[in-house]
């Protein structure tokens, strides 16, 4: 097998480490060569011996000897190009790239498809850990009802910081940031679309359909405040950015939003830059992944099993309807701060300290509960339970 890397940052350098270090151990396992034939970058680079550096990704696409594109630079646009012009090659095409394959998984599926070539991108949700793979291959014998999680890191880790060492928002993410975990964009991270376009992932594998991304309600975590993660302790819950897609009567629920978990749950409980994700379906009941979602060896540890496994049958397909019926999860309990002590509201938790009155409601319909919170100045969260 001979290998073509694009994209020779953090992660594709990961995947040259490991792919080396690895590789008589995997020649030996899988009786094949295992090579890295080219590393593509803008960049100059040292790349090991015998690997051919090039900064023209066509240099590997039109490389007859060229079985995998890996492709690892991100973003939705050349990336885009390469995938699409690499599988109408026939190129097998391993990838970590969320957005794309969340914005434009059809297209590139039924390329793939077209052109009899395999794609595989475990690396693109939760980092190294395994759970792309396993909800497609181990869960089939399952229906899946829901998948929730922690999916993005970055804001993980700055809740984590607010909550253990006592900071604001704006003091833990200059942390994060120090520390390379927020992304060039960081609204990426902070506002959700990272984790949108993860459970995006998940959930069009789990349900078995395409849909638009936009139609994604996303809320980061840029209005999670101290203050409210105290109120929060005291009533027995963290808060945490949970991505959630379950199946509703109508269709598909998916969100993403701050959200109190009992302290109680192992979700809440998965802390700093760890990613978690939580499946529920119908014969094994519930099962949950956890384990490191950023990094370099984590990350390229994924990529790497993605290559190896383009060298066995392919029992894969995305044969998927796209489907409209996508909804935002408004059934729920919510957490609610106001400067007043509400009337009618339907709640199983109150108190009241300063001046803040605290609340966690019983189950109701977001619209509902906005009508009953009319004309109140009023911080709310979601509440799973
Ligand atoms: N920004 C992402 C995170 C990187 O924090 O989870 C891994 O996808």
């Amino acid at each position: 097998m001979k290998i073509g890397i694009i994209g020779l940052g953090t992660v594709g350098f990961g995947v040259v480490e490991i792919l080396t270090e690895q590789k008589e151990r995997l020649e030996k396992q899988f009786q094949t060569e295992i090579s890295i034939k080219y590393g593509c970058s803008l960049e100059e680079v040292t790349l090991p011996k015998g690997v051919i550096y090039t900064q023209d990704y066509h240099d590997i696409i039109n490389d007859s000897e060229i079985d995998v594109v890996v492709e690892l630079i991100g973003g939705t646009t050349i990336a885009k190009t390469i995938i699409l012009d690499a599988l109408n090659k026939g190129k097998h095409v391993v990838t970590a790239n969320k957005a794309l394959i969340a914005h434009d998984g059809q297209e590139i599926f039924e390329t793939a498809k077209k052109n009899n070539a395999k794609i595989y991108y475990e690396a693109s949700v939760g980092g190294g850990i395994p759970v792309v793979v396993p909800a497609k291959e181990d869960l089939i014998a399952n229906e899946i009802e829901k998948i929730e999680g922690i999916l993005n890191g970055t804001t993980n880790f700055i809740l984590t910081l607010m909550e253990t060492d006592n900071l604001d928002f704006d003091e833990a993410l200059t942390i994060a940031d120090g520390l390379g975990y927020v992304e060039a964009d960081a609204s990426l991270d902070l506002d959700g679309i990272d984790a949108a376009h993860k459970i995006q992932i998940l959930a069009m594998n789990a349900f078995e359909k395409f849909f638009d991304y936009q139609k994604i309600k996303a809320t980061g975590i840029r209005n999670v405040t101290k203050k409210d993660m105290d109120y929060a302790k005291q009533l027995g819950y963290r808060i945490k950015l949970i991505a959630q897609a379950k199946k509703l009567d109508q269709g598909i629920g998916i969100d993403v939003s701050p959200t109190l978990i009992s302290i109680k749950d192992m979700v809440a409980n998965v802390n700093q830059a760890y990613n978690v994700v939580e499946i529920t379906c119908n014969y094994l009941e519930n099962v949950i992944f956890y384990g490191k979602g950023a990094g370099r060896y984590v990350t390229a540890s994924a990529v790497v099993s993605d290559i190896i496994k383009t060298l066995k049958e392919d029992m894969w397909n995305h044969d998927y309807q796209y489907t409209d019926d996508i909804y935002p999860i408004t059934y729920s309990k919510y957490y609610i701060r106001c400067e007043h002590e509400l009337d009618n509201l339907d709640y199983e938790m109150y108190f009241s300290q300063k001046k803040d009155h605290v609340y966690i409601t019983n189950h109701i319909e977001l619209v509902d509960l906005q009508k009953q919170l009319q004309g109140e100045d009023y911080t709310l969260f979601k509440v799973r339970g």
